[in-house]
């Protein structure tokens, strides 16, 4: 990767700016594209834009050497899942088309939320994707509107980010409302937002990359067996077992083990390999604790 090189970082959010951050550290030039650019700062130059209305695009102040497009829904609606994945991928396609542009690499991070399987078994990147759901739906409409048209896109397919800011269930079991389902056991699957960064940071600096890879750590854990862990290292209560049905949840979820041996093969190392060393940093650092 060329470190004097220019990067677009479309739909930069959290994961977008620690991306860019880490880019810009190395010497690369960086912009970020938002519609509320003024919440970009430090060496990340902003571009206020959206993805979803294409005039605003139709002067990208660079010519882009790297692109990476970690723009998210606003919503959990299908309208907002269109807006934003399928309709402002093609904008942006579009746009670097008419202005003649060719970067080198496009990196998008996409979902494991493609994988409709709820038996647990095992996934990876050879697996079926045959969502039914409008959420896995839009995502792998963007995934093949970008392959189609950019010959070597990264697609990342990240499973759950967590990280000091998306604390989720640790606000639902210092709040007595966790709960889980213990039979059949339910799987979850995780990335801590540094190692998301890292990984999408790796794999733009790795010599014919283009594919897809799942972004997930090692251990892909029963709900009840996080909650439990989370809950003994907190010191609070352990969440409530519910059945499935008590759940509403019947049908509706998937259940799928994400292996992340492709990502490994390739040579990255996960800073938190699972979610006892994530959580463990995450809950030393809210006791003021130092990081070990
Ligand atoms: N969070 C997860 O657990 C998870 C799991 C799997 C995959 N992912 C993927 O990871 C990526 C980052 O997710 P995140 O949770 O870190 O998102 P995030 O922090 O919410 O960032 C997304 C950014 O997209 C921008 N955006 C949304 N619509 C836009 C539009 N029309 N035009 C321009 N910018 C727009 C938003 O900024 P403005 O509102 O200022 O425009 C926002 O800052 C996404 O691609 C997501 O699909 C996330």
């Amino acid at each position: 990767m060329i470190d004097s090189a220019n990067l677009l970082i479309a739909g930069c959010g959290e994961l977008g700016a620690r991306i860019g951050s880490i880019l810009s550290a190395g010497g690369m030039r960086v912009w970020g594209l938002r519609r509320r650019s003024e919440r970009l700062h430090g060496s990340i130059e902003p571009i206020a834009a959206d993805l979803s209305q294409p005039d605003t695009l139709a002067d990208l102040p660079a010519r882009f050497d790297l692109v990476v497009y970690t723009a998210a829904a606003e919503r959990f609606d299908d309208p907002a899942y269109r807006r934003a994945y399928v309709d402002g991928m093609r904008h942006l396609l579009d746009a670097l088309e008419r202005q003649q542009q060719r970067p080198e690499k496009l990196l998008f991070t996409s979902s494991s939320s493609v994988y409709a399987q709820s038996d647990g078994v095992w996934v990876n990147e050879e697996s079926p994707t045959l969502p039914t759901h409008f959420a896995g739906l839009r995502l792998l409409e963007a995934e093949d509107l970008l392959v189609r048209r950019f010959a070597g896109a990264i697609v990342l397919r990240l499973a759950g980010i967590y990280g000091p800011t998306r604390t989720r269930l640790i606000r639902q079991l210092e709040s007595g409302e966790a709960r889980c389902i213990e039979r059949p056991p339910v799987y979850t699957n995780r990335i801590h937002l540094d190692d998301a960064a890292r990984l999408a940071v790796h794999l733009l600096g790795m010599t014919g990359s283009g594919g897809v890879y799942l972004g997930v750590d090692h251990e892909p854990a029963e709900q009840c067996r996080v909650l439990r862990w989370l809950a003994k290292q907190l010191g609070v209560v352990p969440p409530q077992v519910v059945d499935e049905a008590a759940a509403g949840e019947r049908g509706l979820r998937s259940n799928k083990r994400c292996s992340n041996r492709k990502v490994l093969a390739t040579g990255f190392r996960f800073q938190f390999p699972t979610y006892r060393e994530g959580y463990g940093a995450i809950i030393r650092e809210m006791r003021g604790e130092h990081p070990s």
